[in-house]
């Protein structure tokens, strides 16, 4: 089988800077094994130039894994691909969709979605220099464009360049004018155009992000796309995964929150010893008992003894009587 179609993107988290680190990534595969994970965004120059080991290594553990990068320039592209794909990672994305002004300053992310021959010469050369599947994320449009007839032919000139992927947030990029936040939710979204783009190209994968909260919402996009990326609801409530892992992958064996925070203390162990703070993992747990009895006391018990820059790991040695209070508190409840 071509590489490119062993991927399976049914489920996907999205991309998100100072959130889906390698940290979080190790973190969210103790609930799943079966979504695609994607890296925060990395300019192709810390890439090339920057403390490679610091900004791109991860644990085996993390696959199946993307890259995602932010740039322009032809040739560091290609460059960066290259690297991603004898670094091991399953695929590399180029992010056409990030409206921030730093972003745009450097000339990538959501205004690239102006120059549509260039993306697809970015896109080109990245396909010419790796073997790894090259994919897209982009918006349904920015500013003013939020037109069919516009997206569906900057999307050909991607797929003509190689790029057979295309994960779309439905929603509008506004350049000038809203912050990052506020760019992701004032545009409203548009599920409908993301439809159309499928209906229109059979032969795309399009992959549909935005807003997405529920169980019910996933079956439902499945039904007109090829599957779905979602970001803040996973970082708010991680645990999420296992229900992605019961009710679309059909995963009957799934760990409890404390299965998942006692193989997390191995990892956070292990890491320790290698001089990675306690605070650096911890952080990306807030949100395990979300919904649940003894969420506060476990924010409060991250607050007091794992999130300080110089939390020490001895004190993670009470976590366990925390997580089995919850998990008692909980099962009453049921
Ligand atoms: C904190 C944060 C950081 C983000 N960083 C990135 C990024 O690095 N690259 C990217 O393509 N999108 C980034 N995004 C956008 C998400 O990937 C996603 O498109 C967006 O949050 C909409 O999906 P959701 O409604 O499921 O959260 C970020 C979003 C958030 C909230």
């Amino acid at each position: 089988m071509d590489i490119k179609n062993k991927i399976n993107r049914k489920v996907s988290v999205a991309p998100m800077m100072d959130c889906t680190d390698r940290h979080d990534r190790f973190f969210m595969r103790l609930m799943s094994k079966n979504v695609m994970l994607y890296s925060e965004m990395v300019a192709t120059k810390s890439a090339i130039h920057g403390d490679r080991k610091k900004i791109l290594s991860f644990s085996e553990e993390e696959k199946p894994l993307a890259l995602q990068v932010g740039g322009s320039d032809k040739k560091e592209l290609a460059e960066v691909s290259k690297i991603a794909e004898d670094m091991g990672y399953d695929e590399i994305n180029i992010n056409l969709g990030c409206p921030s002004k730093k972003v745009q300053k450097n000339k990538f992310g959501a205004c690239l979605m102006k120059e549509p021959d260039l993306v697809g010469e970015c896109i080109n050369s990245m396909v010419n220099s790796c073997k790894i599947p090259v994919t897209a994320k982009t918006r349904i449009g920015f500013d003013q464009t939020e037109d069919f007839e516009y997206l569906n032919s900057f999307l050909n000139q991607i797929k003509m360049a190689g790029c057979n992927t295309i994960m779309l947030h439905a929603r509008k990029a506004i350049l000038k004018g809203l912050s990052p936040k506020q760019n992701l939710t004032i545009p409203k979204l548009n599920y409908q155009m993301v439809y159309d783009i499928k209906k229109e190209n059979p032969n795309l994968e399009i992959i549909i992000n935005g807003g997405i909260t529920k169980i019910e919402e996933i079956k439902n996009h499945l039904v007109h796309c090829d599957g779905v990326m979602i970001g803040r609801l996973i970082y708010q409530n991680p645990f999420f995964l296992v229900e992605i892992e019961k009710n679309i992958f059909n995963n009957k064996k799934n760990p409890t929150r404390e299965e998942v925070v006692k193989q997390l203390l191995e990892y956070l162990e292990k890491e320790v010893k290698i001089g990675t703070k306690v605070n650096h993992i911890m952080r990306h747990t807030v949100g395990l008992y979300h919904g649940q009895i003894g969420s506060k006391d476990w924010k409060r018990y991250l607050s007091n003894n794992m999130m300080a820059r110089d939390s020490d790991f001895q004190k993670s040695k009470h976590i366990m009587t925390i997580v089995q209070n919850n998990e008692k508190a909980n099962q009453v409840i049921v």
